[in-house]
């Protein structure tokens, strides 16, 4: 089989990065090793940046977004008894919406399909060939068969565990890896939000989060979405329903003219919280995208709309040498990339610093964390740091018809 881009991976960035060279008149296969229901089962990421609904709506994708989307403007935070709010609508006129990484990926799908789009569910690719040269190929086995996909760019968007970030030589590439030494069991519970905006804890006890998922269709309705902090030795049995509601009642602090709307739970994980970036981006004609160059913990809502930063701008970088054999955007994707890339990390593990409990004996880093979040929510230029990283820098893509590429200046 032959393309011009062999994408491999059908998550939010695959499939977004397909979407794109469509309308760019590129063509492009997708290879995904999981079934497509798989793909819809997989209980992701929730919150969507400004710019990033900005992309979808421009690009034809936003119906569902425009109808079942949550659109926010704040954020709670509840510490030490307090409870303050942080509007970036107000502060820096951005807006995120809340919109579930699987009802996106659906999205995606229903549309690549609607335009001919070429997606191979259970096509595992095991390796990529040619790498040293103009033509690479991808190998991959489907049906029961190996195959090769012949192309002339290949993207990698198969995630932390995928081969293609492997295919960069060691030599010619740097990893850099935190892990933390605590996790998050999430669930998701069969009831209305409590809130209309999400609500975010740091307690003595450990982290809290009340956020919810938007409706797939006008038959459903809204559920809850909350998170509390676990040890990482802990599982889900470790995690009964009732130890979930009792925690999370203390840690966002119930009964204070607030109530918890509880439900039956109908999914619960344990998710590790970690911290990665592979430099650079690219090898040749090998460009990554997404979680396959960079992990964040979930704390700042960063992971799913950094893989669509990273299309957004490989799609563009594609179209200009692939229509006018320009290569300096996509020579220069890497370093563009890594500039926003290192600011999420900087700004996820912040947040992951100041609102978890690290050590639960470290009383003076408690009064750290207090403070920090004190002046966060009272200080303005703090509050609009909060603001500009929690609702996305401004993106780059000819889709939005600018080229920022960063925030403005000093
Ligand atoms: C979520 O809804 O899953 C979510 C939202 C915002 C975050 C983290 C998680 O910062």
């Amino acid at each position: 089989m032959k393309t011009q881009v062999g994408i491999i991976g059908a998550g939010p960035a695959g499939l977004f990065l397909s979407h794109l060279l469509h309308l760019h008149g590129i063509a492009s296969v997708v290879l995904e090793h999981r079934d497509y229901d798989y793909a819809l089962g997989r209980v992701r990421a929730g919150m969507l940046d400004n710019d990033v609904c900005a992309l979808i709506r421009a690009t034809g994708i936003g119906a569902n977004l425009d109808r079942y989307g949550l659109e926010q403007h704040q954020m709670e935070f509840r510490f030490d008894g307090r409870q303050a709010f942080i509007n970036w609508y107000e502060l820096i006129g951005r807006r995120t919406w809340i919109y579930g990484q699987q009802q996106l990926v659906q999205d995606l799908v229903e549309r690549r399909e609607q335009d001919g789009g070429k997606i191979y569910w259970e096509a595992e690719a095991i390796g990529i060939n040619g790498l040293e040269s103009d033509n690479p190929s991808i190998r991959y086995r489907h049906n029961g068969e190996e195959c090769d996909l012949d192309c002339e760019i290949v993207a990698g968007c198969d995630g932390f565990l995928g081969v293609s970030r492997g295919s960069i030589p060691d030599d010619r590439k740097n990893e850099y890896l935190r892990t933390y030494p605590f996790g998050w069991l999430g669930t998701m519970a069969d009831v209305e939000p409590s809130s209309p905006w999400l609500v975010t804890a740091s307690h003595d006890n450990g982290y809290a989060m009340h956020s919810m998922r938007s409706r797939y269709s006008d038959r459903d309705h809204e559920i809850s979405r909350n998170y509390v902090q676990c040890s990482l030795d802990e599982t889900v049995e470790d995690w009964p329903d009732n130890r979930v509601w009792d925690e999370l009642n203390v840690r966002l602090g119930s009964g204070h003219g607030w109530e918890l709307k509880e439900g039956p739970i109908i999914e619960k994980m344990v998710l590790p919280l970690r911290s990665f970036v592979c430099e650079p981006m690219q090898y040749r004609r090998l460009f990554l995208a997404g979680d396959s160059a960079h992990l964040v913990p979930p704390t700042g809502g960063r992971g799913l709309n950094q893989a669509i930063y990273d299309v957004a701008l490989l799609a563009d970088g594609i179209k200009a040498f692939l229509d006018r054999n320009s290569r300096a955007a996509l020579d220069g994707y890497s370093s563009t990339c890594l500039r926003r890339v290192w600011q999420a990390q900087y700004f996820s593990w912040r947040q992951t610093n100041m609102l978890q409990r690290h050590d639960y004996t470290d009383d003076y880093h408690r009064r750290l964390q207090i403070n920090e979040l004190a002046y966060m929510t009272t200080n303005r230029a703090s509050a609009v740091h909060l603001a500009e990283n929690y609702a996305g820098a401004p993106m780059s893509s000819s889709f939005l018809g600018n080229k920022v590429l960063d925030y403005p200046t000093i």
